[in-house]
């Protein structure tokens, strides 16, 4: 029998959890939750490799772990550094890690286009958090930004490369889940760039999980492009039987309209596990091709549990009022209603329109207005 290893104690914004050892600090601030869990932009649990190209996670090691209790000179990677027993670090208790973070992000938005208006990824978009959380509201960066043209790789999958943020995940996805990748970063530096070999296009059965894993909006789906603001739709789980994929998604929707497919996600932006456990990619035909509802079984509305515009305007479980006008109208439905009685100083609110003979005229009012001042003397 394997000998049960222990486990590690690190203590992250002086909470203390323990975790097997070879978990990372970024992991074991996720079990924790709140705030002490450092952002990730290149990070994706599901992705072999990911990690350790964006540094918006660094931390401040200010206990390497109990046999050597020396700090970590420098700020560390919490995705890419695993935890020693008794290590502590400090995420938002430290403003070293603050200041940097910002850098971090004055450094990821230099060459971004911040379209945010015309970005299709608007309002669920990572950086879009990021920037809203970490980021100052000026730029010191005078020159003129990088550019690129925009590349259509195939008929689903739109590269706004000036938006991108190399993280690679759109990359090690292609790598590990399709069966041949044919697009990489090319070019080194400044010029470094998301690109397909000779405008190859993207096409492969399981390709559609780049655009979910892309944490800006460099990857967007065409099937979905300018077609509605992602807070305008309601997200709601469905499945329908799939033989290439789990079939678990999300359909974001307007009235009865399907506007896009994603797969589901979880708190931290990532796919969701699936229900059989593996983890929920879907296929391109679930995401592109199924879009009527009668292509799926809906579950329900989605608990959105991340914190992002996303989340607004949610009512799961609302309790409405009864609809009563229908009733005391004998049947007839209104067709305008305005309730001008809080605003208006000419139709009192004790005036019982209904009861008036005909149209009713000023007359009526000062009528009203005579007796309430009887009244009132
Ligand atoms: S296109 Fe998106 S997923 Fe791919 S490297 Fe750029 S930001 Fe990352
Ligand atoms: S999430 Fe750790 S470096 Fe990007």
């Amino acid at each position: 029998m394997a000998e049960e290893q222990p486990l590690l104690k690190v203590t992250i914004d002086n909470i203390t959890v323990e975790v097997p050892a070879g978990t990372t600090i970024l992991n074991a601030a996720r079990q924790i939750g709140g705030d002490v869990v450092p952002p990730a932009m290149c990070y994706y649990s599901k992705l072999q490799n990911s990690g350790g190209k964006c540094r918006t996670c660094l931390v401040e090691v200010s206990k390497g772990s109990e046999k050597d209790p020396r700090p970590m000179p420098k700020l560390v990677a919490s995705c890419r550094t695993t935890v020693m027993d008794g290590m502590e670090v400090k995420n938002i208790t430290s403003q070293r890690v603050i200041d940097a973070r910002n850098g971090v992000v004055e450094m990821l938005l230099i060459n971004h286009p911040l379209d945010c208006p015309i970005c299709d990824q608007a309002g669920e978009c990572d950086l879009q958090d990021l920037s809203f959380n970490h980021g100052k509201d000026g730029s010191r960066f005078d020159f003129e930004k990088r550019v690129f043209d925009k590349h259509t790789l195939g008929p689903h999958i739109q590269l706004h490369m000036t938006r991108c943020i190399l993280c690679y995940r759109c990359v090690f996805t292609a790598d590990q889940l399709t069966n041949k990748r044919e697009h990489g970063v090319l070019d080194r530096g400044d010029h470094a760039q998301i690109a397909t070999y000779i405008e190859k296009s993207l096409d492969n059965d399981f390709i559609g999980n780049v655009i979910d894993v892309c944490p800006v909006g460099a990857l967007t789906d065409r099937t979905f492009r300018f077609k509605n603001r992602v807070w305008f739709t309601k997200p709601v789980d469905a499945h329908r039987n799939c033989s290439k994929c789990c079939g678990e998604v999300r359909l974001w929707m307007r009235g009865d309209e399907v506007f896009r497919v994603t797969a589901r996600k979880d708190q931290w932006g990532e796919i969701a596990t699936a229900s059989d456990g593996k983890t929920g990619w879907i296929c391109d035909e679930c995401r592109f091709e199924k879009k009527k509802t009668s292509d799926w079984v809906i579950e329900g509305p989605t608990k959105v549990n991340r914190q992002s515009v996303i989340a607004q305007n949610k009512y799961v479980g609302l309790v409405k009022p009864p609809e009563f006008l229908q009733e005391v109208m004998d049947g007839t439905k209104p067709r305008y209603m305005l309730d001008i009685h809080s605003v208006s100083g000419v139709n009192e609110p004790e005036i019982r329109l209904d009861l008036i003979d005909g149209p009713a005229h000023s007359e009526d009012f000062k009528i009203a207005d005579e007796k309430r001042k009887e009244l009132e003397q």
